[in-house]
């Protein structure tokens, strides 16, 4: 595992979009991995700034996301596909065609998650996949204390997420209860994995998921026995290591 120290968020973002656009440049078809959340939009607009400067061509690349709300439609702003459509899919010139993400609006979660393992088979696995932190370790949807997964599941989210989702939904019954995730097993066969990382609140979390026991009580540990992982952070989120 290479952790790459970074001065702050900015530093994290530029260090990070590098690193996506080395592989895009070294294989022009390969599969991205992508991730939501607010750690990555700062390397999401990277992208587009090298794309929109001529230093990108993202016509041949694919992307797979991690994750998507059960029940939300592409059309829902909360939704994932609208935020990767917000803040890169729009902006740069991938063929939407190739860019994937669990289907929310399927009610049939065996099919669903089915459904996407056959997607990801077929474009051949995940070149470089990114990832953000939950603050509770969890990477996807794959939350702490079930076992590791290994395929795409559906999980029901736990009352604190759902309760954080709120404030950004009209009423807490509009919160969706499920979301479709990628699962560890597919997260680890990625060629490459890249974690983004800010902020001292994730200081903690960084210490344990990636200097402490690898444990399905803190599912990022697992990462520490992939191949090829690199972690860019920032000094806030690496303050409680050496
Ligand atoms: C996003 C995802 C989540 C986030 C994690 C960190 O697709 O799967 O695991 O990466 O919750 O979120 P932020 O970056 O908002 O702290």
């Amino acid at each position: 595992m290479k952790i790459i120290r970074t001065k702050d968020y900015d530093d994290m973002s530029r260090k990070a979009a590098n690193i996506i656009a080395a592989q895009v440049i070294m294989k022009p078809d390969c599969v991205l991995g992508l991730a939501t959340g607010s750690t990555p939009i700062g390397t999401y607009a990277r992208l587009v700034k090298q794309y929109q400067e001529g230093d990108l061509d993202f016509s041949q690349v694919t992307s797979v996301n991690l994750d998507e709300y059960k029940g939300l439609t592409k059309d829902n702003d909360q939704s994932y596909y609208y935020f990767m459509n917000d803040h890169l899919f729009s902006k740069v010139n991938i063929d939407t065609k190739h860019t994937f993400l669990p289907d929310g609006t399927e009610p049939d979660s065996e099919k669903a998650c089915r459904e996407y393992d056959q997607i990801i088979a077929g474009v051949g696995g995940v070149d470089l996949q990114l990832l953000g932190l939950g603050h509770n370790g969890h990477i996807g949807f794959n939350e702490p204390g079930t076992a590791f997964v290994a395929r795409t599941n559906c999980v029901d989210l736990t009352e604190s997420t759902i309760q954080a989702n709120k404030r950004f939904f009209a009423s807490i019954e509009d919160v969706p209860r499920q979301a479709y995730t990628m699962g560890i097993g597919t997260i680890m066969l990625a060629k490459k994995v890249l974690v983004v990382v800010s902020g001292a609140d994730k200081a903690a979390i960084v210490k344990k998921a990636f200097f402490g026991a690898i444990t399905p009580e803190v599912p990022a540990s697992v990462l520490q026995l992939h191949r090829d992982v690199t972690v860019v952070a920032d000094e806030a989120a690496l303050s409680e290591v050496e």
